[in-house]
Formats: structure tokens, C-alpha cells, sequence
């Protein structure tokens, strides 16, 4: 197995070789992530619409996403392992955001956490960062604002939001953050971005330029029942077989195939005395 993921490799790793992002929310699938070679494990908070239902990430708490780091953690040897900070937990004040970040880290198991928004958050992460917490960045698409954004749509589009995207990403990485996660900007913007900024760029659809990319994993797996975002490639349709794995057990239940022989165990012993007694 290759050497422990850190944050400071992944640094090191900007304009050398692309690094590889997928969520993971639950041992078992951090375990496969881990063994497949990803570089980053996120257990993002997308898991509130992806496996609990909600219609957005803002209901996420605290609670909900320090369980499923834990869960991942288990999960996971190789990889570095970010946990995302749910909507509430790092805007109410600077000490708040530290508090929770640690609980990140000391009961979520995460090596580091990633935190929504530019220029606005580059106190929090130079304080999180200073308390022994790395930080990744997210600009462009944030969906725990994505409500003032006018929805999930692609961002800065003309010259000055572009202008702005730059200049936060600029900010975030000298408040600390040590790699930015891109999402729904243009390609040639993320491109420009990637160059100009001295960490590395994480992108969902921002295009290729980016120095990783990063996937929800029920998307790339085919098992999602949301929307699809046009950027993903659903890399198998695992959907499809859980449907027809189930229609198969129920219809052999019902047909009394299964369970089979090979199913059963069987004994020694001769039971039919207890028959007698019923
Ligand atoms: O919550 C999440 O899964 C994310 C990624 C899509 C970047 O923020």
C-alpha cells in the first residue's frame, strides 16, 4: 500500500500529477474508495440530500456529519480523510468555527475539514489553520448558499463575479486552505484560477485544467436517484442491478427458489419427535 495521504503531499502535489476526490459517507464504501487508490476521501455533506433525504445540505447538523466521518474513518487507511462543516457550524463567529472544526478532528477522525465561501471565511480559515485544523476551500456553486446564488446553476459568468472567484481563491490560500474546490465555474476560468492560485484546484464540473477532481460517489456509481448534474460521468449504473437483485429475491421468495438446499442447514439430529408434540 502507498505511503498515508497528508495534507502537506497533496500541497506538494499542484502541477505535478492530478488528484483524485470522490464522498465517501460509510465504512464499507471508504474502505473499497481507499483500496481503489483515491486520494481524498470527503464525507461531504451532500450525504443529507444523497442518503437522507433532504431537498438541500442547510438541514445537515453537526450530529449527522461527525456519524458518518466516524462511520468513514473505520473505513479508511490511505487516504486523507475531509469532513465537511455543515451549514451553521463556522459562520456565527470565529471561536464557534474553531470549537467545531476540532470536533472534526477529535470525534470525527477527519484529517482535515472543508468550509463554504471566499474572502469572507479567510478569518475563519486562518484561524481554524492556526488551531491545528486544515482547511479546504469551496468557491463557485456553494450549495449551502446556493439559495443566494439564484440556485445550482454555473458561476461567475461575467468578467467581475470571474474577477471575484479569483480573488477569493487568493485569499483563501493565504489565509491557509491547502487545495480549493471549484464547483460549476467555467473551464477556462477554473483553468486560469488553477494557475494563479499557489494551492491546488479541486473541480466539479470546472473542467479539466483543474489539479483534481472530485465526484459525489452515488453519482459516478449510477445509484443516485437525484437530478444528475450535466458534468458527472456515471461510471456504472448500479441502480439498475439493485432494482433487478431485488425484483429477483422477491420473485424467488414468492416462487419458493429461495432459499435453495445450498441455503439451509441442515442437522443430524431427528427433529420429527417435536413434530409429534405440536
Ligand atoms: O458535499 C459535497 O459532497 C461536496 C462536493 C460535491 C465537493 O461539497
Amino acid at each position: 500500500m502507498a505511503d498515508k495521504c497528508t495534507v502537506k503531499e497533496i500541497r506538494a502535489r499542484k502541477g505535478r500529477d492530478k488528484i483524485t476526490v470522490l464522498t465517501a459517507y460509510d465504512a464499507a464504501t471508504a474502505r473499497m474508495l481507499d483500496e481503489s487508490g483515491i486520494d481524498i476521501l470527503l464525507v461531504g455533506d451532500s450525504l443529507g440530500m444523497v442518503l437522507l433525504g433532504y431537498d438541500s445540505t442547510v438541514p445537515v447538523t453537526m450530529a449527522e456529519m461527525l456519524l458518518h466521518c466516524r462511520a468513514a474513518r473505520r473505513g479508511t487507511a490511505r487516504a486523507l480523510l475531509v469532513g465537511d462543516m455543515p451549514f451553521g457550524s463556522y459562520q456565527a463567529g470565529v471561536n464557534e468555527a474553531v470549537q467545531n472544526g476540532i470536533r472534526f478532528l477529535k470525534e470525527g477522525g477527519c484529517d482535515a475539514v472543508k468550509i463554504e465561501g471566499g474572502e469572507e471565511m479567510a478569518e475563519v480559515v486562518r484561524a481554524l489553520t492556526r488551531a491545528g485544523v486544515p482547511v479546504m476551500g469551496h468557491l463557485g456553486l456553494t450549495p449551502q448558499t446556493a439559495g443566494q446564488l439564484g440556485g445550482f446553476k454555473v458561476q461567475a459568468r461575467d468578467l467581475d463575479s470571474a474577477r471575484k472567484l479569483l480573488a477569493d481563491a487568493q485569499h483563501l490560500a493565504a489565509a491557509g486552505a491547502f487545495a480549493i474546490v471549484l464547483e460549476c465555474v467555467p473551464g477556462p476560468l477554473a483553468g486560469i484560477v488553477t494557475r494563479q492560485t499557489p494551492v491546488p484546484t479541486i473541480g466539479i464540473g470546472a473542467g479539466p485544467e483543474c489539479d483534481g477532481q472530485v465526484l459525489v460517489i452515488n453519482d459516478l456509481l449510477g445509484l443516485s436517484e437525484r437530478k444528475i448534474p450535466s458534468f458527472v460521468k456515471k461510471y456504472a449504473d448500479l441502480a439498475s442491478l439493485v432494482r433487478a437483485a431485488a425484483a429477483a429475491y422477491r420473485d424467488e421468495v414468492q416462487s419458493g427458489a429461495y432459499p435453495a438446499a445450498e441455503h439451509t442447514f441442515g442437522s443430524k439430529v431427528d427433529f420429527s419427535e417435536l413434530l409429534r408434540n405440536t
